[in-house]
């Protein structure tokens, strides 16, 4: 089958598209014919080998972690799916090795969720990781109620995009950071008040627009927009970053209440996200969609650190 696969960590010249053979599922699995697959920044950050000492891996790797596909074939032991199932899945596993970006995956089914016949396989493949990051994030890590203010950092990407419509359903109200082409598109999204991140007076005007200090600081970029978020949290608020786990242990050292998260697979949430996006309650932002064959273009835009939602990669 075909698969993007680096044989050693390195810069972007280090991935390419070649054959693996086909994977078939043990007691416990299922096999996804992988139709889309979506893009994450952890995809280039293991592809440079930052996540080498985090966790184990065997190379060859094949990258990707979000996929949308059709089960076509089951192993021993699997209840709720069957072969022709259509599904979306965060496929992360134990050993980094076996990715999404290929034209067959086997998962668990804690991997997985069914697709709603009304997302497309692109749409669906965009959800997994970056949806799951944002509700763990928001309410299992960050405790987030109605009537609550959050701030969400870099609040108009991937994680960012489903973290402000997710809190606006909560009953939260919401402050996302982003530069000022980007302040339209999170009003859409039910954005209360979108601010600029470069902007000199960040900790004042957030200070003003929440009513002395957000209740909860969702950290989607990290270093110094990170640093800085205790100055404009509320008494007894806290920060849950997903970047900078350094700065989170500086913060806590200095009595700030802040935590760090690295997603975990939920099939249960993940269907609850599926739900919340065939509503219309959480839209889902495709910027691009890229073939395979185009693997480096949408590597560059990745990387650009710019996205706006989005970036996926169809699978045939
Ligand atoms: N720990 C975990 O479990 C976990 C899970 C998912 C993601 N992550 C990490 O979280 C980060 C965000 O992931 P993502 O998928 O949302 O990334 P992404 O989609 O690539 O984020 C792109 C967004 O970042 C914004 N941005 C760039 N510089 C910014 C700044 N200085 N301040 C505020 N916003 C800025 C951009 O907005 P503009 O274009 O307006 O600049 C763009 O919309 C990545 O580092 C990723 O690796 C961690």
């Amino acid at each position: 089958m075909k698969a993007l696969v680096l044989e050693k960590f390195g810069d972007p010249s280090v991935m390419k598209v070649t054959e693996r053979p086909e994977p078939r599922p043990g007691e416990g699995e299922l096999r996804v014919r992988v139709r889309a697959a979506a893009l994450n920044p952890v995809d280039w950050k293991i592809r440079e080998g930052w996540l080498k000492e985090a966790f184990p891996h065997e190379f060859p790797i094949t990258l990707g972690w979000d996929c949308a596909g059709v089960v076509d074939e089951i192993g021993e032991g699997v209840s709720g799916f069957q072969v022709g199932d259509e599904v979306m899945a965060y496929g992360r596993k134990e050993v980094i090795r076996d990715g999404t970006l290929a034209e067959w995956i086997v998962l668990e089914p804690r991997h997985v969720a069914k697709k709603p016949p009304e997302l497309s396989f692109e749409t669906a493949a965009a959800v997994p990781l970056a949806g799951l990051t944002a509700w763990q994030a928001l309410f299992d890590a960050g405790g987030l109620a109605a009537g609550q203010t959050v701030l969400v950092h870099a609040a108009a990407g991937g994680v960012g995009h489903f973290a402000v419509q997710l809190a606006k359903a909560a009953g939260a109200a919401v402050i996302g950071t982003a530069s000022p082409g980007n302040h339209d598109f999170l009003r859409s999204l039910g954005v209360d008040h979108p601010v600029d991140y470069a902007s000199a007076d960040l900790a004042d005007e957030v200070r003003d627009l929440s009513g002395g200090g957000a209740d909860l600081v969702f950290d989607c970029i990290g270093g110094e927009a990170l640093a800085a978020s205790a100055d404009f949290l509320a008494s007894g608020g806290r920060i849950i970053s997903i970047v900078d786990s350094a700065q989170v242990e500086t913060l806590l050292a200095n009595g700030v209440a802040a935590g760090w998260i690295f997603v975990e697979p939920n099939s249960d949430q993940l269907a609850r996200l599926a739900r919340k996006a065939v509503s219309g309650e959480m839209k889902v932002e495709i910027a691009e969609a890229f073939d395979l064959e185009d693997f480096r273009d949408a590597f560059a835009k990745l990387e650009a650190g710019h996205t706006r939602g989005k970036l996926v990669v169809r699978m045939g």
